[in-house]
């Protein structure tokens, strides 16, 4: 049989998919590995999944609910659901989304894509916090955004920095944030940077997405406010259950001013017209059950006590050169070493070691991180936690005298 000539179909791809990375998926796939010690995907542990309250709650949709929960949803999502979604809010945020704020997703990735396709022309500026999460930058991407990059120190992203490209002749459209223990350093942005932001993007028109997916697996009680709270005229705050609920359903929620929601509901048409009505219909259940908080405080409980085990391993087995985060909640620390250290040469070495983690550059959109890496505590076992930190302590120091 007759092939296709070289080369292939990629000349056919459209321009704004070229040179797309697919390190994400890279990623997910190297934290599926079997025999590795994994520290590579944010991955929830299946151990906090509700397994008995969704055989239970499936049970009764399918005898009680077929037509709902098994029919197309509504593209902003099933009334229920958002009502639901917007009793939590009103109870954890103290804010209540007015009609037409609030839609229901198909998980964050979905409403950065949305975001996206409703504001981003080619060439529009988007701001990120430097390092992000890789799935905003590969979805902004997409949409042939210039991606630039702002500061983050320990107390969150630097509000001059953002204020200097606000008022440069590039300024931004919006600016991606994760606030509370973010994907990859595990920092929380303090209370006086949120104000600040918010002021900086209301001077300036400049939306602000708010990326919340760790906010609610934070290990302590005092929690600075969502930037959603202290401005819903700017904020678009998007919501994830993939870290609390499970990721097997892709649920989440956008909330935002009415006008940006409605453009997304119209994006959200052409993506995949709506999140499935089914797992709309078993988080809704779950929520009225109450079910939720409970399997948040057990999950708090496992990844604490996990960061726990990694910070006081990372104490014991790294050199003195070598410097982490040390996060109040989430699944991430982020360690940083010498300027001359090669984190992707190192992560090759470490997984010739039975050892997986992600280097620091592909979560810097303009350049930079290649001393960095990050470390996911939210998959492994204590004995895994144990032993691949002082796998990656022998590695480093061995880097270190070999050099
Ligand atoms: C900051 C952040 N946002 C969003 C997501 C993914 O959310 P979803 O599964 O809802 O698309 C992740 C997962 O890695 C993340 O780290």
């Amino acid at each position: 049989m007759a092939t296709l000539p070289q080369p292939g179909w990629s000349p056919a791809f459209a321009r704004r998919t070229q040179g797309a990375s697919g390190e994400l998926a890279a990623i997910l796939a190297l934290a599926a590995g079997t025999g590795m010690i994994s520290f590579a995907g944010g991955l929830p542990d299946p151990r906090t999944f509700p397994v008995g309250v969704l055989a239970e709650l499936t049970k009764r949709l399918l005898a009680g609910d077929a037509a709902v929960s098994l029919q197309y949803s509504p593209t902003p999502g099933l009334p229920g659901l958002r009502q639901a979604f917007g009793d939590r809010l009103a109870h954890t945020e103290g804010r209540r989304p007015q009609p037409g704020e609030l839609m229901v997703t198909s998980g964050t990735i979905d409403a950065i894509g949305l975001l996206a396709k409703a504001l981003i022309d080619a060439g529009d500026v988007v701001a990120v916090e430097a390092p992000t999460y890789l799935g905003a930058i590969d979805g902004f991407r997409g949409f042939q955004a210039d991606i630039r990059g702002i500061p983050v120190d320990e107390d969150g992203v630097d509000v001059a920095a953002f204020e200097r490209l606000c008022a440069s002749n590039a300024p931004p459209k919006l600016l991606y944030t994760i606030p509370d223990h973010q994907n990859p350093t595990g920092i929380t942005m303090s209370a006086e940077r949120r104000t600040a932001l918010v002021e900086v993007c209301r001077k300036h028109g400049v939306l602000l997405v708010e990326d919340v997916a760790y906010r609610e697996l934070s290990f302590t009680a005092d929690r600075p406010p969502t930037l959603w709270s202290l401005a819903p005229d700017v904020v678009v705050q998007a919501g994830t259950t993939s870290k609390t609920f499970f990721p097997g359903v892709r649920l989440g929620w956008a909330v935002g001013p009415a006008e940006v929601i409605a453009q997304m509901v119209i994006a959200k048409q052409n993506s995949d017209q709506c999140a499935g009505a089914f797992g709309q219909r078993l988080l809704e259940e779950y929520l009225r059950g109450h079910h939720l908080d409970p399997q948040l405080r057990a999950s708090r409980a496992l990844y604490a006590g996990r960061c726990h085990l990694m910070l006081a391993a990372l104490d014991e087995y790294m050199p003195p050169a070598i410097t982490w985060t040390r996060p109040r909640g989430g699944f991430f620390t982020w360690l940083s070493g010498p300027e001359w250290l090669d984190t992707t040469a190192l992560a090759r070495r470490a997984r010739d070691a039975g050892l997986a983690f992600v280097p620091g550059r592909p979560f810097h959109p303009t350049g930079g991180g290649g001393n960095q890496l990050r470390l996911a505590y939210s998959l492994a076992d204590d004995g895994q936690i144990i032993e691949g930190v002082r796998r990656l302590g022998t590695l480093i120091r061995s880097t270190m005298e070999n050099r």
